[in-house]
């Protein structure tokens, strides 16, 4: 009886909250809903709390009225029929009683003697029950998840630990990152150029200087109808931004050409970049030393 009338006020609030939830759908995603409605969403969430703060409170009142009544471990009850005839009904174990005790195991108050030790503290003596079968289960659990963690992570190497899992992620953001680069190479042009040190670009720089540039400039940098590029000194500047600079736009006047309109940005960086490391190289018949001394700060290209 007593949990019919509890049934009947837990769906009475459900059923008192559903006009909040069709609020929150006709509000979609418009902030100024919110700021026009904010007395109304106001008392709306007071009203809620206090209703779910009812229902904090019924709750604590139901499982204390269980456990007083003790639904959990029923008494059986004594029916006197005449004089001293007396009849003891067991009482119908309860579902949640059934569960529990499948959960726990525990000896019924009524038979706590038989398993009583005789481990006495201030009048408090101990129970031997059995170890609550969810423990026992949890127990044979972590057993079987060790193992099973043992084999995975330290005998098969079937899983990544702590150490590798970093790599991989610090591995996976660094090709994020030179994806995102490779859109950006092309973004390239004589205020920002860096020097390239990949070898695969300045393989590509390498094959498009013999290709477009040797005919001119020799095919190891020597010099001929242009001036030498593997020595220290530059007519336009030596930096990598002059380099690209002079690639780029060309000295026309002087027979070099523009090679903007034929190459990217990103090739012509390529192409600097590989001239740089030509510098200190020893090509054979090399041209006389045009231009002023440019000191290179990093002596990358030099050392090789
Ligand atoms: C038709 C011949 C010719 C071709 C092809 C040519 N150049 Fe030149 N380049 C020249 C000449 C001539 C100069 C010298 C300009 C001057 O004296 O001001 C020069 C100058 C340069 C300079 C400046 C050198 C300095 O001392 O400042 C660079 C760098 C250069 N060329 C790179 C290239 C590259 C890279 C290519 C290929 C993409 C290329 N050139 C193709 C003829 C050429």
């Amino acid at each position: 009886m007593k949990n019919r009338i509890a049934q009947k006020i837990l769906l009475g609030t459900l059923f008192s909250l559903l006009p909040l939830a069709t609020i929150a759908q006709d509000a979609g995603s418009s902030a100024s809903w919110w700021e026009a409605n904010a007395q109304e969403v106001l008392v709306w969430s007071v009203l809620a709390l206090e209703v779910l703060l009812l229902l904090v409170v019924l709750t604590l009142y139901i499982v204390i009225r269980m456990i007083a009544n003790r639904v959990l471990v029923p008494e059986p009850e004594v029916v006197e029929i005449s004089g001293d005839k007396k009849i003891v009904l067991e009482p119908k174990e309860t579902f949640v009683a059934r569960v529990m005790h499948q959960l726990t195991d525990s000896v019924p108050v009524a038979q706590e003697e038989e398993v009583m030790t005789d481990h006495e503290y201030d009048g408090i003596y101990e129970l031997d029950n059995n170890l609550p079968p969810w423990w026992k289960a949890m127990f044979y659990v972590t057993i079987v998840f060790g193992v099973v963690y043992l084999l995975n992570y330290h005998v098969f190497d079937t899983g990544d630990l702590q150490g590798a899992e970093y790599e991989k992620e610090m591995a996976a953001a660094q090709a994020e990152i030179e994806a995102f680069l490779a859109t950006q190479e092309n973004s390239v042009d004589e205020t920002n150029v860096t020097m390239i040190e990949d070898d695969t670009r300045l393989a590509s720089g390498q094959s498009m200087y013999m290709q477009k540039c040797s005919p001119c400039h020799g095919a190891e940098g020597g010099g001929g109808v242009g001036p030498n590029l593997t020595d220290q000194y530059w007519i336009h500047g030596g930096d990598i931004k002059d380099i690209y600079k002079t690639i780029k736009y060309g000295i026309p006047a002087k027979g070099m050409i523009p090679w903007e309109s034929q190459l990217s940005p990103a090739q012509m960086q390529d192409i600097s970049s590989y001239i740089i490391t030509l510098e200190g190289t020893d090509p054979p018949n090399p041209k006389e030393p045009e231009g002023e001394l440019y000191e290179r700060e990093s002596s990358v290209a030099l050392a090789k």
